[in-house]
C-alpha cells in the first residue's frame, strides 16, 4: 500500500497505471482540489484492460482523507485504520513551497514542512511502515558553483523554504542512521516541473495568481490572469540571453520517477547495496537541459498563438542565475528518464489551461 500526500495527481497517475499499488492520500487541500482525485481515478479505470481481475479493479480506487499532516491526531487515525505493517510506504508532497512567500512567513513554513514531516515520520516508525519517497527540491542548492548540479554539491539554501527542505533531507538522514536496518528512504530534488497530463483532465491549479512562470503564462494566454504584460524578473544575469535558466521536466516525467524511487526502497532493489551507513540517498530530477525566461516566454508563445509583452524589471529577492540538474545519477541508479521537450510540456500546459479555463473550481 502507499500514501500519498497532497496533490500529487500526476504521482497518483503513475502508481495507478501500473495497477500494482493501491493509493491512499492525505491531503488538507490546501493548494489543490478533490476533484483531481476523481478525476485521476478516472484516467486509472479507462486504462483498464477488458475482464480485469479483483486486485486490478481495487487499484483505481483512492482511499482520499481530509487531513493536515500538522494535526498528528488525524493522521495517526488513518495508518490506524490500515494497522502496523498495512501501509507498505510513503510518497511526501505536501508541503508549502513559494520561495518569497516564505521569507514573509518563515514560522508557518518551519512549522509546516518541518514540524508535520517529523510527526509524520513518528507516526510511520509507530506503525511500521520504514520506506519513505520525499520530495525535496534544487533550491537546496542555493546559488551552485557548479553547473549542472550534481548531488555532491553542498547544499545551501537562500530561502527558508529551502531550507526546509535541507532540514526534512537531514531529519530522514538521521532517522536513517539511527535504525539502518528499518528505515529506507530516498529524496527526490525537484527541478521545474511543468505541462500535464495529455488528457487536459489534470493539471496544476495554484489559488490565486500563479507566482509560477509557466502557469502564469498559460493564464495570461487563457485570460484568467489579466496582466498586460509578463514581468521578467532581470536581465542582468551571467545567462545566454541575461535572464535566469531553469531546468524544465514534463510533470509525468517528474511522476515517473517517484514510481523508480517507490520500487527502489523493495528490499529486491540494489540501490542501496553500496550504502555502508544509512540506507537514504538523494536524486536530482530534472532533464539536464537549461532554458531560460524569454526562452520559455517564446515557447508559450508558439504553444499558445498568443503574443506576450514583456516588461524587465528588477530581480527577485531569492532567485539564482541558473539551476540546471546533473541528472545523472537518477538515470544510473534509477533507471530515470526525462524524455519529454519543452514543446510537449507547452502544448500539454496549454491543453490542460483550455479545457479547465477556471481550472477545477470550474468542474
Ligand atoms: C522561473 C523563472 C523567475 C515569474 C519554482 C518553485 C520552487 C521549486 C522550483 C519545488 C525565474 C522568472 C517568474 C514571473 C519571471 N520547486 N519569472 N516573472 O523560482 O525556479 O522555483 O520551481 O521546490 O518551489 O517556486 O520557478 O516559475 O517561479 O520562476 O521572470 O512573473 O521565471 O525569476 O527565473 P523557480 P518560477
Amino acid at each position: 500500500m502507499t500514501l500519498t500526500l497532497a496533490e500529487g495527481s500526476h504521482v497518483i497517475y503513475a502508481l495507478q497505471k501500473t495497477r500494482r499499488y493501491k493509493v491512499i492520500s492525505i491531503d488538507n487541500y490546501h493548494n489543490s482540489h478533490p476533484a483531481a482525485l476523481s478525476r485521476v481515478a478516472q484516467l486509472a479505470k479507462d486504462n483498464l484492460p477488458p475482464n480485469p481481475a479483483e486486485f486490478e479493479k481495487e487499484s483505481t480506487v483512492i482511499d482520499e482523507y481530509k487531513c493536515d499532516l500538522t494535526n498528528s491526531d488525524e493522521v495517526r487515525a488513518v495508518f490506524e485504520k490500515y494497522g502496523k505493517g498495512g501501509i507498505w510506504g510513503v510518497i511526501h508532497i505536501a508541503a508549502h513551497k513559494a520561495v518569497g512567500e516564505s521569507s514573509e512567513i518563515p514560522l508557518t513554513y518551519y512549522f509546516n514542512n518541518v514540524v508535520a514531516t517529523i510527526s509524520l515520520l513518528q507516526i510511520m516508525s509507530d506503525y511500521d511502515c520504514t520506506r519513505l519517497v520525499y520530495s525535496s527540491s534544487a533550491t537546496v542548492y542555493g546559488t551552485p558553483p557548479e553547473i549542472p548540479i550534481p548531488e555532491t554539491t553542498r547544499l545551501r539554501a537562500d530561502s527558508p523554504y529551502g531550507t526546509t527542505k535541507i532540514m526534512c533531507e537531514q531529519i530522514i538522514e538521521d532517522l536513517c542512521h539511527s535504525e539502518p536496518k528499518r528505515w529506507r528512504a530516498i529524496s527526490l530534488r525537484y527541478f521545474n516541473p511543468a505541462g500535464a497530463h495529455p488528457s487536459g483532465l489534470i493539471g496544476e491549479d495554484p489559488r490565486g495568481r500563479p507566482g509560477n512562470l509557466l502557469p502564469l503564462l498559460a493564464q495570461m494566454a487563457g485570460g484568467r490572469v489579466k496582466d498586460p504584460v509578463l514581468k521578467v524578473f532581470g536581465n542582468d544575469y551571467p545567462t545566454i540571453d541575461g535572464t535566469c535558466v531553469r531546468d524544465y521536466l514534463h510533470v509525468l516525467d517528474l511522476a515517473s520517477g517517484h514510481l523508480l524511487a517507490l520500487e527502489a526502497l523493495s528490499p529486491d532493489s540494489n540501490v542501496f547495496d553500496d550504502c555502508e551507513g544509512p540506507r537514504h540517498k538523494a536524486y536530482n530530477l530534472g532533464k539536464g537541459k537549461g532554458t531560460s525566461v524569454l526562452q520559455i516566454v517564446e515557447a508559450m508563445r508558439k504553444a499558445t498563438g498568443y503574443n506576450f509583452k514583456c516588461e524587465v524589471i528588477g530581480r527577485r529577492r531569492g532567485d539564482v542565475p541558473d539551476l540546471t540538474a546533473d541528472p545523472s545519477l537518477a538515470e544510473r541508479e534509477l533507471g530515470f528518464r526525462a524524455p519529454q521537450d519543452l514543446e510537449t510540456m507547452c502544448r500539454d500546459l496549454w491543453n490542460w489551461q483550455t479545457k479547465n479555463p477556471q481550472g477545477y473550481a470550474g468542474v
